[in-house]
């Protein structure tokens, strides 16, 4: 939250007008009563960021970005709230009161700041090292590697002498103290050696993030020492979970999906031959957080992950969550060869690009690993096959998804469909511990869910219409409490906007910042900027609005019903009477 009072903060807003602000780094162009403009924040050709002037927030249509003016700012600089402020009340003439912008805040983004220059300083020593005479071990290191000078220039490429203090005091010379440099990660204390450099005889690999500021470092051994690579530890600019290495020019890259590889060489080497599409997570395993920030510019990711035991693993855990954003994954196959690098350097661009073309879906990809572990010949074992493959058929969602791969499952190992289909009833059953619909039909799961996200939809849309005009907003909050609100986000949005009534002025652009989370301030922005279709007149949106509270406040009796304690008599009175009450209920849009 933010360090500014609630006025300040209302006051830089009044000053800064949407359309001029976010004119001021992306073109806008006027349509109809919004603005529109291509996206920054995902890879698109297109104008699909409309901009909405009379309600102050943005949207992307696409990637799905959006929010306030500050929330513009904070994505595109990639700042924290307050700098935020900070920018925008610049770039009003608004002077910040000392005191607000002091204390914990102002440590935190001083620090931030000071750690960028000195990661900037670090790489630029670096790479000018390497570059120099007692750089060469590391040029002929990267240039036998067959990195082309461009390669080394394009990536940063550089490296750590084998002192194990020269940055150390190249740092200390521009004055950082060494509280600051234990901060950035570049140095380390030890009791008897004292201050030393994290990296020495190394050659080093800046991280960027995705506006190309140096957020940390990997270093690699000229040789077979160990450990092979050593990375910076995360600091209060590094974070690993949500950046990849390469990210800053593969978003550049206008390819139509985005290949994940493993390792800071691969994303290199395959750059190198014009797969500018290239990423790699940064030493750990692939997060959900970093497979979010890669749904912002690709639906449609490429593993090429390395062909060993490991990779194989790594890549197994990989697909779920890419899955879980909404991104279709594939394989690529490398074999003989470990890894992009060397697949490359053997047979090339073309030949990559074939193993593209032929990249493996996910669904096939897990089958046959799993195939690895069943010895086909022995019947018993085979049998056992099909159950694992009935297991993971009922991990798709019962219905058209579920039914297309089992079709494509049987006819991959020659099976009549009824007949997997009857295994995949049966390990249901046994697994679910009791009888299931078959899987054709709709269980009553989904039915449940399919009604649940109607009463979410009308929930929405109501969050919607209350956020649209004071007026409306005062006719609407006769009729509905906040609690009324089963879903936690439209709840805690109904709440603000009943909040900003009661202390004189509807304001939806400033709800944002009490969401700090990505997804929620998607799906607030996404409420916002929605517009209620038009009506033809106030008795039918009388009607529409009627039946929208209807559901919302059924829904929310539901919720009750469910989980109220059935021994209680008065709450089960009380729920009997909202049933009464609702059925008579009757708007008017006075
Ligand atoms: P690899 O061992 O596959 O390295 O590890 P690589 O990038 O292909 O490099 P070369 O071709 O062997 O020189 C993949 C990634 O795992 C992390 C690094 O991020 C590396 O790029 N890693 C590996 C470490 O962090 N530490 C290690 O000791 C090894
Ligand atoms: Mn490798």
């Amino acid at each position: 939250m933010s360090f500014y009072s609630q006025d300040l903060v209302e006051e830089i807003r009044s000053r800064s007008d949407i359309v001029d602000v976010i004119s001021g780094y992306i073109k806008l162009q006027r349509k109809g009563s919004n603005y529109v403009g291509v996206c920054p924040f995902h890879n698109d050709r297109n104008p699909s960021m409309s901009v909405n002037q009379p309600r102050q927030i943005y949207r992307c249509f696409s990637c799905g970005a959006g929010g306030d003016v500050f929330k513009f700012v904070m994505e595109y600089e990639n700042l924290s709230f307050p700098e935020a402020v900070k920018v925008l009340a610049d770039r009003a003439g608004i002077a910040l009161p000392q005191q607000e912008y002091s204390g914990e805040a102002k440590r935190q983004s001083d620090l931030k700041a000071q750690i960028m220059e000195m990661n900037r300083l670090a790489a630029r020593y670096y790479y000018y090292t390497l570059r120099q005479p007692e750089g060469q071990q590391g040029l002929d290191y990267l240039l036998g590697r067959q990195l082309s000078k461009e390669t080394l220039q394009k990536f940063g490429l550089g490296y750590a002498d084998k002192y194990s203090d020269s940055l150390y005091r190249y740092l200390k010379g521009k004055g950082y103290t060494d509280q600051q440099l234990k901060e950035s990660g570049l140095v380390q204390v030890d009791e008897k050696r004292g201050m030393y450099d994290k990296f020495w005889n190394r050659v080093i690999f800046p991280i960027m993030d995705i506006q190309n500021r140096v957020i940390g470092f990997g270093g690699r051994v000229m040789g077979d020492g160990k450990p092979k690579y050593l990375n910076s530890p995360e600091t209060k600019v590094f974070d690993k979970s949500r950046n990849l290495y390469g990210l800053n020019l593969a978003r550049m890259s206008r390819k139509p999906n985005i290949i994940l590889c493993e390792g800071y060489m691969d994303v290199i080497a395959m750059h190198q031959a014009g797969f500018h599409q290239a990423v790699a997570s940064l030493g750990t395993a692939f997060t959900a957080r970093q497979s979010l920030v890669l749904k912002r510019y690709t639906n449609e990711v490429l593993l090429t992950y390395d062909s060993d035991e490991a990779g194989v693993r790594a890549a197994l855990r990989a697909l779920p969550i890419l899955k879980d954003a909404g991104i279709a994954a594939k394989i690529i196959n490398m074999e003989p060869y470990k890894d992009p690098d060397e697949f490359i350097k053997a047979l090339g661009a073309e030949a990559f690009q074939e193993r593209m073309d032929k990249a493996e879906g996910s669904f096939f990809f897990e089958l046959r690993m799993m195939e690895r572990e069943y010895d086909f010949s022995d019947p018993e074992r085979k049998t056992a096959f099909f159950r694992a493959l009935s297991e993971r058929l009922l991990q798709f969602e019962a219905g058209v998804e579920r039914q297309t791969y089992l079709e494509a499952a049987a006819k991959k190992y020659d099976l009549a469909e009824n007949q997997l289909a009857h295994m995949v009833d049966q390990t249901g059953r046994k697994l679910g511990g009791g009888p299931r619909a078959p899987v054709h039909a709709q269980t009553g799961q989904q039915k449940r869910k399919k009604t649940e996200d109607a009463g979410l939809r009308s929930q929405r849309l109501l969050i919607t219409w209350m956020s649209s005009d004071a007026k409306t907003f005062r006719s609407i909050c006769k009729y509905i409490e906040p609690e009324e609100f089963t879903d936690p986000l439209c709840r805690k949005v109904a709440e603000l906007l009943q909040d900003q009534w009661k202390s004189g002025r509807l304001n939806p652009a400033s709800l944002f910042q009490y969401f700090t989370e990505e997804e929620e301030q998607q799906k607030v922005s996404a409420m916002l900027y929605d517009t209620i279709p038009k009506l033809s007149g106030k008795e039918e949106e009388e009607k529409a609005l009627q039946e929208t509270i209807l559901r919302v406040k059924s829904a929310s009796i539901a919720w009750q019903t469910e989980h109220m304690d059935p021994n209680n008599v008065e709450t089960l009175q009380k729920i009997v009477q909202k049933r009464r009450e609702i059925e008579k209920l009757h708007i008017s849009l006075d």
